[in-house]
């Protein structure tokens, strides 16, 4: 609690100035990458006793946790050697990409989530990027085809989770936005346009059940598989309440419809980016180094957790956002702010958090479950950021 006064105090009295502060871009790549030495001495470790635990995911309570690669987060660790591979040019990162990437391979079959998506194509969509081999190439088309049989026709959505049937039939979560990237990606490689078809179908309908009118999105949104256009309900699952907006589901849909109107060029989309952009950039609720509360509308802010893995995905769209919209200067300077505040007040100290870039994250508050913590998908966007800020 004393770390989260003191980083709000700090963050306020910084604010004012920050349209003149920028990261400075090789220092930021180096300390993250010293911290990820650390990262992949914990993760070797790790594996000699439990083997079957590829990725580091988080730290909770103290505790250093890795994941199987049947977790959604299994993809961001390898992705991110990608980035530093990117960055540097060192063959270290080359080596250490390609072994860590071959971890997760197995779950191009899995036909059981819609997170494939992260899973898959940040580790072997960064790698075939930047390798060009083929063998990576193969992986990417078949994971686009086991997230394809989860697309159902008269919802025209792919469905999200296969958990808790008692709580929804056919649920659809914003951030499922994500994983098209991956169906786009698919249909340019194999030039089969039906993954493509079903990334639009599932980003219009999303736009049309998603949102409301303050372009805030719903986190869970239940279709009825029998009747087209019929939905069941519109709930939350981790945010604070059902017409809450939560933080990272905002930066998930922004980043979502950044990357369908770089597919598709459909303007349609880019006015949903501005529209989800405004309001989040517009919110006055967030503090001024515009790391946002873990959810806009917990009634006990500014006394709760704060979630910069929301933050960290929320830069690294804005500033492809900018590419492509009117308000390109406003973006631009909106995701230098939240880099240079996530380098300045969420690093960790070098050795600490066993080697996680970043502290302050939250993954899912109403389970108590990894609050304030370093986070691996917080540290890819990052990473992410970092190099788009070029
Ligand atoms: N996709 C799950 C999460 O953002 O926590």
């Amino acid at each position: 609690m004393k770390l989260k006064i003191k980083i709000t105090l700090c963050c306020v009295l910084l604010a004012g100035s920050a349209s003149a502060q920028k990261v400075n871009i090789n220092q930021a790549f180096a300390a993250a990458a010293k911290q990820t030495d650390v990262l992949v001495k914990n993760v070797d470790s790790a594996r000699l006793v439990k083997p079957n635990l590829v990725s580091p995911r988080t730290v909770e309570k103290g505790q250093f946790k890795m994941v199987v690669s049947r977790d959604w987060t299994s993809g961001f660790f390898p992705a991110e050697l990608w980035y530093f591979y990117e960055y540097t040019k060192d063959k270290k990162w080359l080596d250490l990409a390609k072994k860590y990437t071959a971890d997760i391979k197995k779950e191009q079959y899995n036909r059981g989530t819609h997170d494939l998506g992260f899973m898959i194509y940040c580790p072997f969509g960064n790698g075939y990027r930047l390798t060009k081999d083929t063998a990576y190439k193969s992986v990417i088309i078949q994971a686009a085809k086991s997230l394809s049989t989860r697309f159902n026709k008269t919802a025209g959505v792919l469905k999200s989770w296969d958990h808790n049937g008692d709580k929804w039939k056919y649920p659809v979560i914003i951030d499922n936005m994500m994983n098209l990237e991956l169906l786009f990606e698919a249909t340019k490689m194999t030039g089969d346009s039906s993954f493509y078809k079903i990334a639009v179908s599932h980003a219009d309908n999303t736009i049309k059940n998603h949102f409301r009118p303050d372009f805030s999105s719903y986190h869970v949104v239940d279709y009825d598989t029998l009747q087209a256009g019929n939905i069941l309900q519109k709930i939350t699952a981790q945010g604070y309440a059902n017409e809450s907006a939560w933080a990272r589901g905002q930066a998930w849909a922004l980043y979502g419809y950044t990357l369908c109107f770089r597919e598709t060029k459909n303007n349609k989309y880019l006015s949903q980016a501005d529209g989800i952009a405004g309001f989040i950039l517009n919110n006055e609720i967030t503090p001024a180094d515009g790391i946002p509360y873990w959810d806009y509308n917990d009634p006990d802010i500014p006394n709760v957790p704060r979630d910069a893995s929301a933050a960290a995905i929320t830069a690294s769209a804005l500033y492809e956002l900018a590419k492509y919209s009117g308000n390109g200067k406003k973006y631009k300077a909106a995701a230098d702010k939240i880099l240079y505040f996530l380098n300045k007040n969420c690093t960790s100290k070098i050795g600490d958090n066993y080697g996680f870039i970043l502290e302050h994250s939250t993954g899912h508050l109403p389970a108590k479950s990894e609050i304030d913590v370093p986070i691996n998908y917080a540290d890819y966007y990052y990473l992410e950021a970092l190099l788009r800020s070029k």
